[in-house]
């Protein structure tokens, strides 16, 4: 989002009385049909947003540009994004920092992409694998209209089951939306660096368990968290003030792990006596037979 009068190629909001809510991206001569009436582009072109526009049929729309929020629920979509309640806890989850090397996958519609890229900034890299070609596209498209080009950003055409490539390792955070988080826990234990965090996004309580379970008997990582982000939109007017009658009541898990030395990840006790070796980036697939994990469960006393 950019400050000033509304440029051509940018994406707005247009909102009627009824709040609902019309995204077009403005394109000299261009027209929109909306709600059985037109809305001329060039009758946005140089306006201040936060004003109105008269449609053809003379009904009057906001026009504003969209946040982040808004953008994400609104663009174009090939895969199913995250939405912006968990795409927030994503990125404090993750602590993903200014200047942060992330890897990410899959790239899908591009919304979890764009988050990153806000929170890594200029300095920081951004490489998102996907598989599929069409969602590929779609995400660039996606990432290009809301945030410009961007030299922080890396779109790749990968498998992130098969690993990080050599080029883009080591990696300050390894981030997943992909459905079989557990093949990739190997791979994040040799692209993190130590302290790194790795966080997966499921939909179901089975993926969960069999992902928790893998990070449990890597013996690479420690504190893993479990959450899902509930938001309970209110309706506030005149007397009635009360929770809507609606809300989006399930998306996704979010689990978090930090990559640490073995010693630390079976809770500070050394595996073998006298040994404090720390899993090393190229001992990746190997599964220790201790699966106890530091820092899960009531702090003691
Ligand atoms: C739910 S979508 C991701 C949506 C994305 N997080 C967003 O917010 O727009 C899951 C994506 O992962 C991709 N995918 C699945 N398995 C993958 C793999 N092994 N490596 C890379 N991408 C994968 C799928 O093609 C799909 O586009």
């Amino acid at each position: 989002m950019s400050p000033g009068p509304l440029r051509q190629g940018e994406p707005v909001l247009l909102i009627d009385r009824k709040r609902r809510r019309y995204m077009i991206v403005l394109r000299p001569g261009a027209t929109s049909d909306l709600r059985g009436g037109k809305v001329a582009h060039d009758a946005l072109l140089g306006l201040d947003e936060g004003g109105a526009v008269v449609s053809t049929r003379g009904e009057s729309f906001l026009v504003i540009r969209p946040t982040f929020g808004e953008f994400v629920l609104e663009m174009p979509r090939g895969a199913q994004v995250i939405y912006p309640k968990d795409l927030g806890a994503i990125l404090m989850e993750a602590d993903v920092f200014p200047g942060s090397r992330v890897l990410e996958a899959g790239t899908g519609s591009g919304a979890l992409t764009m988050a990153l890229l806000r929170a890594a900034g200029p300095t920081g890299r951004v490489i998102s694998y996907e598989l599929r070609e069409e969602f590929a596209r779609i995400a660039e498209q996606n990432i290009r209209r809301f945030l410009g080009a961007t030299d922080a950003l890396v779109l790749r055409r990968a498998d992130i089951y098969a690993g990080a490539l050599p080029e883009d390792r080591p990696v300050d955070r390894l981030i997943l939306d992909v459905p079989e988080p557990w093949r990739v826990v190997g791979h994040a234990a040799a692209a993190l660096v130590p302290g790194g965090i790795f966080l997966f996004y499921v939909p179901t309580v089975p993926q969960v368990t069999q992902a928790v379970e893998a990070l449990r008997t890597s013996g690479a990582f420690a504190m893993i968290e479990t959450i899902e982000v509930l938001v309970r939109p209110w309706n506030i007017d005149g007397l009635s003030v009360r929770p809507a009658h609606r809300m989006v009541a399930h998306t996704g898990f979010l689990t978090t792990a930090r990559r640490v030395q073995r010693q630390a990840a079976s809770g500070g006790v050394p595996q073998d006596e006298g040994s404090t070796e720390a899993v090393k980036p190229e001992d990746e697939g190997e599964a220790p037979d201790e699966v106890s994990g530091f820092g899960e469960g009531e702090p003691a006393g």
